[in-house]
């Protein structure tokens, strides 16, 4: 079993992956992406807010946050543009400096890109293990904000947070003068989780950090997200999509009809009769499509609108299933349950299974085939004593981290939709997910876990409403996280402003504007052009710096 961060793309640059070298471009891109950066690091407080009981006791201590900085294209006056690094370790977004949209803004206003590391990410953690306890700082306020005054208990003292912080103290080896915020512009940008922390912290330090770019950031959670699916519903290839969910409304139905001896069938079909837990059954097979919060290849989420930056398995996996040349013991396995269907077959049962045995079964994912033992695979129930101690592991890790965000303020777990088509079995709900958090974080002596994640720690900021001077929001047509995005299909139109300015790439996936390659002109149009706006609005907000510092 693998966590794997929902939230979070990580772009695929290893050069191994890259398309063969055409043209100096290539050339140039390649060598870009092999820009080494030298960790720096801020003494930065674990405790923002001394006042705050919840944080009680208070560490009074600093632990040492890494920072990564490029200067390439820096001349004196230009603006810092600072890259959260969100749910991942800082050397993990190195693309975004080297060719992405750092690099891209940079180039475009002879700006400095530095990103820092979230605390409880990479080598950034306040404490050598992560107890209940000490996960308590891990809030998106303390690593981003102190939380808005006014609704929050008189004796809270607005404390400085990490990036604020670390705008006002950073400092950069090599680089002549004073970069600190507010004398110099800062502009911060982050993707998905980090994209919240962006609009929070422009939101909350409006005064300190002079604007921002939210890029397919959450900024209005719920507990259950069927609608991470609704894309794949929607643009994934629609043969294949039909077939997968009238297999999965067949099984809804035997599972529902409490059919013991057809479930077995289905689960040997897929090489799963091992797995004892029904719902371990439905997320293991959802392994493809993605989650609910765990799976171990790429999906719909890791889709990139470059090639080389790209993983295209969701879609080997749809033209797998829709197959129409498979071998005839593959498709004779779509009337394996007929019998239950009143005759009809169930249509690329034979392929999904067979797709399913040899992408997950057969790699390796499970190294002595015993499919139900959390720490080999696929099984979550069982081994209850195995169990709590892979879940309860307080060993540093940055799935750790990203579950304890998860389970006590983000939530959006993965479920099936309560009506029409689905892609996933109608048991995967919300007490699936809860389990783990449940399993995770047992209760501390001075901090204990929410029975379900408190959202109001990212809605307080405005939900759809959120707004602030010079803080962009930019999100993707298809992304799987959209719904809880500024331009969520729940959320109403509305006009954009240089001061409030907002775009929807049209057929983007998750933060796609992110990745670049060193040429927007080369860039496909939706890109390109949410790119060259992306330019010019930070363009329009250094103009009027000047007046914003008087
Ligand atoms: C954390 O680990 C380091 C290196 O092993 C050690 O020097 C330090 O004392 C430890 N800190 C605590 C609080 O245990
Ligand atoms: C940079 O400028 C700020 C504000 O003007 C000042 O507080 C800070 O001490 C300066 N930092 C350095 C390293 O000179
Ligand atoms: C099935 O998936 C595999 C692995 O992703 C891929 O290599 C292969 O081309 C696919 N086959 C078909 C018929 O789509
Ligand atoms: C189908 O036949 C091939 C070749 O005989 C065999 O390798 C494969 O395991 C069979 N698959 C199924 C699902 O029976
Ligand atoms: C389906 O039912 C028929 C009639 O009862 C039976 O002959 C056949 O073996 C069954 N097929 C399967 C795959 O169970």
């Amino acid at each position: 079993m693998r966590l794997s961060f929902v939230l979070c793309a990580s772009i695929g640059l290893a050069s191994a992956s890259l398309r063969p070298v055409a043209n100096e471009e290539a050339a140039d891109l390649l060598k870009r992406q092999s820009y080494p950066y030298p960790a720096f690091t801020i003494d930065q407080p674990i405790d923002h807010f001394p006042n705050e009981h919840k944080y009680a006791p208070h560490e009074t201590g600093t632990f040492k946050q890494r920072y990564f900085f490029d200067d390439t294209y820096y001349k004196p006056g230009g603006p810092v543009f600072l890259y959260i690094s969100g749910e991942t370790s800082g050397t993990n977004r190195f693309s975004n400096l080297q060719t992405g949209i750092i690099q891209i803004l940079m180039q475009a206003t002879n700006g400095l890109g530095v990103i820092l590391e979230n605390r409880f990410y990479g080598t950034s953690y306040p404490f050598n293990t992560s107890t209940t306890d000490q996960l308590r700082y891990l809030t998106t306020e303390q690593s981003k904000f102190p939380p808005n005054l006014g609704d929050f208990e008189a004796n809270f003292v607005p404390a400085i947070a990490d990036n604020a912080y670390f705008a006002q103290h950073a400092t950069f080896p090599g680089v002549a003068g004073n970069l600190t915020a507010p004398g110099t512009p800062w502009i911060l940008y982050g993707g998905s989780l980090a994209g919240g922390e962006t609009a929070f912290s422009v939101i909350s330090y409006g005064d300190i950090l002079f604007g921002g770019i939210a890029s397919s950031a959450p900024v209005k959670t719920v507990l259950a997200y069927p609608q991470w699916y609704d894309p794949i519903q929607k643009f994934g290839p629609q043969d294949c999509i039909a077939s997968i969910n009238a297999i999965i409304d067949n099984i809804d139905d035997l599972v529902d009809g409490k059919n013991d001896a057809a479930i077995t069938e289905l689960k040997a079909i897929f090489g799963l009769e091992v797995l004892d837990d029904i719902r371990d059954f439905a997320m293991t097979i959802a392994y493809p499509l993605g989650g609910p919060m765990n799976y171990p290849t790429n999906t719909w989420q890791e889709l990139n609108w470059y090639p080389a930056y790209s993983a295209p398995d969701f879609f080997n996996f749809c033209s797998n299933i829709t197959n129409i040349n498979a071998p005839a013991n593959i498709t004779a396995v779509d009337y394996a349950l007929a019998n239950y269907t009143g005759g009809e077959p169930w249509t690329g049962l034979g392929n999904y299974a067979n797709y399913f045995k040899t992408q997950f079964l057969d790699l390796g994912i499970c190294p002595q085939g015993d499919y139900d033992t959390i720490l080999e695979c696929y099984g979550t129930q069982n081994e209850l004593i195995l169990q709590a101690s892979y879940w309860a592991d307080t060993t540093n890790n940055p799935g750790r981290s990203y579950l304890y965000t998860t389970c006590t303020e983000l939530g959006a777990y993965q479920v099936a939709p309560s009506s029409g088509p689905s892609l996933i079995m109608n048991v995967l709900q919300v007490d699936y997910t809860q389990q783990w958090c449940t399993w995770a974080f047992p209760p501390g002596r001075y901090n204990q876990i929410p029975s379900t994640p408190d959202l109001r720690a990212f809605n307080k900021y405005g939900s759809f409403d959120i707004k602030a001077d010079r803080l962009a929001f930019i999100d993707g047509g298809v992304d799987v996280w959209l719904d809880l995005c500024y331009h969520s299909n729940f959320a109403p139109l509305r006009t954009s402003s240089d001061l409030n300015p907002e775009y929807l790439i049209a057929g983007a996936g998750h933060h796609w504007d992110s990745a670049g390659i060193l040429d927007v002109s080369a860039e496909p149009l939706f890109i390109q052009q949410a790119h060259l706006w992306e330019i010019k609005t930070v363009q329009k907000w250094l103009r009027t710096f000047p007046d914003w510092k008087n």
